[in-house]
């Protein structure tokens, strides 16, 4: 049952927050791990939604799982150590999960359909089909674009040489996956990065050139042992870098963050706005880096967002729209068109939420124009999430500076991503 939970104005936020462990890590993880030949030992493996709806469509694939709590052991079976599930895999909300998958079950050849709930399977599947199609798998969706999807293979999995048409880590991963099942290496170019989560993990072969790296997988690559600490979601970190932020008085600890370089362009640009983070304790050398971060309240400047960034900081957007609505000035966020298709339209989302907070700004196709004011007051609103959880947790962060309460519908979404969130709001808030 969907309920609304009541944000109240925060006089200030204050302390040390536990973040749940990167999402898009963790899916990478148990997927990996099962095509390893044998046992990974993962720790603070992610308890969000997102991430346990990989670990269920795994086990129907007959992968062992054993967890205890956060830190799991996955029994490995290698490529095609798949089991024809009976039953659909239901991969949720989870678009990582469903595209990731994709690549492999049709890499390997398991007669299976993927399916998801509404926001999924309204989400395109296209860019995943036409691709994986021209590599040999058998892929049908619905009106040829939506789950559910039917995968099978008869043919040998043809190399493909793919030039990204969008930078989506999600279609760079798929191909590169079903590429692990061909004889001759498929090779995906990418001319705007994108998280390279799937080439670290995988220690994929890298060309960097100029303007273009080019990523190569094939089935005589040697999957490497997922034993690893997952560390903490720096797209859970935003919500307070920018909570610490736009509060006055905020200071906001935050533990063993993931600071990829390729998911952290909103800390550069909070950072260019004027906001005062600081990194204590960074470890680069682990394979995903990581450190300790701390914001207090900070003055902020606008600041201008274009394509070429979008990609590394795409959920972060929804986010880095609440601090620009307290900067001094106009920011823009522009080329970020693929916002609509995420788990519902973040750009007419946010518009709708700016609209009902009484803020001044302009939604554009691509982007938003969003004229701040550091002594903006949010109205009080019933803001609607759109079963969105960053949708939710912008609209939380926005209402903590009202001067009266407001509400967040479908607010429980939060657990796609962030278990305990409403939990850490309450108690930075207290
Ligand atoms: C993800 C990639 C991004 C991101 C999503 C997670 C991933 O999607 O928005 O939350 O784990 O690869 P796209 O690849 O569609 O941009």
């Amino acid at each position: 049952m969907s309920s609304a939970k009541e944000v109240k104005p925060a006089k200030n936020i204050k302390g040390t927050v536990e973040l749940p462990a990167d999402k898009s890590i963790s899916h990478r993880a148990a997927l990996f791990a099962a095509l390893h030949e044998s046992t990974s030992h993962i720790s603070n493996f992610s308890a969000a939604a997102d991430p346990q709806s990989t670990l269920a469509c795994l086990r129907q694939l007959g992968i062992e799982i054993e967890a205890k709590g956060q830190d799991l052991s996955i029994k490995g079976k290698g490529r095609y150590g798949f089991n024809e599930p009976e039953e659909p895999l239901d991969c949720g909300n989870s678009g990582t999960t469903m595209r990731l998958l994709s690549g492999i079950v049709g890499g390997a050849g398991v007669n299976c359909t993927l399916t998801g709930d509404e926001s999924l399977s309204a989400r395109t599947m296209k860019r995943i089909i036409d691709p994986l199609r021209a590599m040999g798998i058998d892929i049908y969706g619905r009106e040829d674009n939506f789950a559910p999807l039917k995968i099978s293979r008869k043919d040998p999995v043809k190399a493909l040489h793919f030039e990204l048409p969008i930078p989506s880590a999600q279609l760079k991963s798929c191909v590169l996956l079903a590429g692990l099942y061909g004889k001759n290496t498929t090779s995906v170019i990418e001319t705007i990065p994108s998280r390279d989560h799937t080439e670290r993990l995988l220690q994929l072969p890298i060309e960097l050139k100029k303007d273009r790296k080019i990523i190569g997988s094939d089935n005589s690559m040697v999957i490497p042992e997922q034993s690893y600490r997952i560390p903490n979601d720096f797209s859970a970190a935003a919500f307070w870098l920018v909570a610490g932020s736009i509060h006055k008085q905020g200071s906001v600890r935050l533990t063993d963050v993931g600071i990829n370089p390729s998911r952290t362009a909103a800390l550069k640009i909070l950072q260019k706005m004027g906001a005062e983070i600081s990194m204590v304790k960074e470890n680069r050398e682990a394979i995903e880096p990581f450190a300790n971060l701390h914001i207090t309240g900070s003055t902020l400047q606008p600041v201008t967002i274009t394509e070429k960034l979008v990609p590394n900081l795409i959920d972060e957007i929804p986010i880095l729209a609440i601090a620009m609505l307290f900067a001094e000035g106009t920011s823009t966020i522009r080329g970020a068109e693929e916002l609509r298709h995420k788990e519902t339209d973040r750009l007419s989302a946010l518009s709708d939420m700016l609209k009902k907070a009484g803020a001044s700004f302009k939604e554009m196709e691509d982007g938003l124009e969003i004229h701040g004011d550091p002594k903006f007051v949010p109205r009080p609103a019933s803001y609607n999430s759109y079963h969105d959880h960053r949708i939710a947790m912008s609209a939380a962060i926005l209402a903590s500076k009202g001067s009266e309460p407001s509400k967040v519908k479908g607010g429980e979404c939060t657990d796609i991503s962030y278990p305990g969130f409403w939990e850490d709001l309450k108690m930075l808030t207290n």
